[in-house]
């Protein structure tokens, strides 16, 4: 395995090994690498012959800083895992002076309404920060293809939506969304949850799990309600919202048509730690 911290080494590295017909897979996270991680770690090298995974906790996704404070700090670690899915791993950790080279700022973008609600609503200016790194990395690493979970369903949406935008000649590869043996969605925001609530949680997933099945029947204000109703008994956890929408657009229901796929989305607090998941409802 080989670790960079410098671009310009990393370039110079890739250089040594693409050719035109080397795929070349990158893997963003932002560390404190878990099973989810992993799943698209073993998809880049099922599907791509030279693998990147960037660990780097980015600033300007953070519009909290407490949470950026929090944010664990694990790179020891991740590199110890890493090895034990390949050694032939390229991983690239930048410091922020050297990935923002000094300006550490988001870029404007425009995703169509995509970054307006759910996530975007709630954490501003994130995706914009999101979409400013993932930009730097693109262009650092030119990979063929990347990878993105699922569990952010509306930050893959952007990625593609920022790859089509900018014309790069990258494919964006969604991977479902890996969860603990009770249902919670795998996340690094888990390690803050007591075990009781962490065991708790699965409270989400399941409530999803029941919103797709009323979904068959029911339309979506009367799921979104259903849902909102469960929450309110459940002192642990605050519900920030849940939402249906167009899996595409991300716009709200008005009434469910034939050939649109319809996804549910749900941020919630439990302690002070924010969770979010998502589930295909057809
Ligand atoms: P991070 O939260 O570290 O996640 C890195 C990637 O792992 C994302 O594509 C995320 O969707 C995926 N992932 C996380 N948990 C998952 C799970 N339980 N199942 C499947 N995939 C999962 O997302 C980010 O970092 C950052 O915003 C980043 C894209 C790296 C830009 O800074």
């Amino acid at each position: 395995m080989l670790l960079f911290s410098s671009k310009k080494e990393l370039i110079a590295h890739l250089a040594t090994l693409k050719n035109t017909s080397t795929a070349v897979g990158l893997v963003p996270t932002m560390g404190a690498l878990h099973k989810g991680h992993l799943s698209l770690i073993k998809k880049a090298i099922s599907e791509t012959k030279v693998v990147v995974i960037s660990v780097f906790v980015n600033p300007t996704q953070f519009d909290n800083q407490d949470d950026l404070k929090n944010y664990p700090n694990t790179l020891d670690t991740d590199l110890e895992t890493l090895k034990t899915v390949s050694e032939e791993l390229i991983v690239f950790a930048p410091s922020v002076t050297e990935l923002y080279s000094g300006n550490i700022s988001s870029k404007e973008y425009d995703f169509d309404g995509l970054d307006t609600t759910m996530e975007g609503k709630f954490r501003s200016d994130h995706f914009l920060g999101v979409a400013t790194v993932v930009e730097k990395l693109f262009s650092i690493v030119k990979p063929t293809k990347a990878y993105f979970g699922e569990k952010d369903f509306q930050q893959l949406l952007i990625i593609k939506k920022l790859v089509e935008k900018t014309n790069m000649p990258i494919k964006i590869i969604g991977c479902p969304i890996v969860r603990e043996p009770h249902g919670l969605a795998m996340s690094s925001r888990n390690e803050r949850l007591p075990k009781d609530l962490r065991d708790k949680a699965s409270f989400i997933y399941e409530t999803l799990l029941a919103a797709k099945e009323i979904f068959g029947t029911k339309s979506a204000s009367n799921v979104m309600d259903w849902v909102i109703n469960k929450f309110d008994k459940q002192p642990e956890f605050d519900l920030e919202y849940i939402k249906i929408t167009d899996q595409d657009t991300l716009k709200p229901v008005k009434r469910k048509q034939k050939n649109t796929k319809y996804r549910a989305f749900i941020a919630v607090y439990a302690n002070g730690v924010r969770l979010i998941d998502n589930i295909a409802l057809n």
